[in-house]
């Protein structure tokens, strides 16, 4: 835990300190990632991160009392939550927000510009940025698998969202900016509180638990950046519409996947939102991660 030293994520920003901070992104994402394998969708650095957990498996000492369970319910839920077991729970919910990340980035790899023909910093930034996130779809795959889960496929949303995710990136940043930064800020918001049910639900198997912490760590770390990142594009403006947006985004995204109202205090995750500093993340991540040299003190 660290002492107050950095500022809100909705601390003012002038455009000149705008500019510099995407410099200076740019730098950190290219040394984070490593070189971009454009066609793979992937990247150096974290290929060999998840190759490095892949060739050193862990797996649950004791297997899933009920795989069937999440089996029936992870592409939609056909069960009373209230009936489930929370562990089925976790794994539903890991899935479902994970597919959401993975719907949202293929729409929007396909409409960005690739590395070769980006004009800014911003595109190739941003271009970088999605690389990642299929990365953390695969480093969410690895932790079904650690629990067991060998058979779970990537499966599109109902053809009305997958409308509206197609939709999304073609607006313009003016438009986009503002949510695109909330979203990121939920993610963070998520992880973090999944990081907490790790520890309350797999006390009995600390290896997995362990596991799953580490290769959620791989992904929030990024996170943690693309929440910096992310505020950046957005002005004085747009900085005071994504306080009000926070609220009515996690209410309606978080209503979407009810395993996460079962497990989870979605108002807590409102109020940790809106509060979002980086003070609270520990200083491993923040050491491998990116603030903005305006939320600094
Ligand atoms: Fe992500
Ligand atoms: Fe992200």
């Amino acid at each position: 835990m660290t002492k107050t030293k950095y500022r809100s994520v909705f601390a003012p920003a002038s455009s000149q300190q705008r500019s510099e901070n995407f410099r200076d992104y740019w730098l950190f994402t290219q040394q984070h990632g490593g070189d971009l394998f454009e066609a793979e969708q992937d990247l150096s650095k974290k290929r060999a991160t998840l190759e490095g957990f892949q060739s050193n498996p862990v797996r649950l000492n004791q297997p899933l009392a009920n795989p069937q369970a999440f089996y029936r319910n992870y592409i939609e839920l056909v069960d009373d939550p209230k009936s489930l077991d929370r562990m089925t729970l976790l794994l539903g919910a890991l899935y479902k927000f994970a597919r959401h990340e993975w719907v949202g980035i293929k729409a929007a790899w396909d409409v960005a510009p690739d590395m070769a023909n980006c004009t800014t910093l911003e595109d190739k930034i941003s271009r970088v940025h999605l690389a990642e996130e299929f990365c953390h779809v695969r480093l969410f795959d690895e932790m079904l698998k650690t629990c067991g889960l060998d058979h779970v496929a990537w499966v599109p949303l109902t053809p009305f969202k997958e409308k509206v995710y197609e939709q999304f990136p073609k607006l313009p940043g003016f438009v986009i900016d503002t949510p695109a930064f909330v979203t990121e800020l939920m993610g963070v918001t998520f992880y973090c509180h999944l990081y907490q049910l790790f520890d309350e639900i797999l006390v009995d198997e600390p290896a997995v638990r362990d596991r799953l912490k580490a290769l959620l760590d791989e992904i929030t770390i990024d996170e943690i950046a693309h929440v910096g990142q992310r505020r950046n594009f957005i002005g004085p403006v747009g900085i005071r519409i994504a306080k009000t947006l926070v609220k009515p985004l996690y209410t309606l995204f978080f209503k979407d996947i009810p395993e996460i109202g079962e497990l989870m205090d979605v108002n807590k995750m409102i109020q940790d939102g809106l509060a979002f500093d980086f003070n609270q993340i520990p200083d491993y991540m923040i050491a491998r991660s990116w603030i903005p040299s305006y939320c600094k003190i």
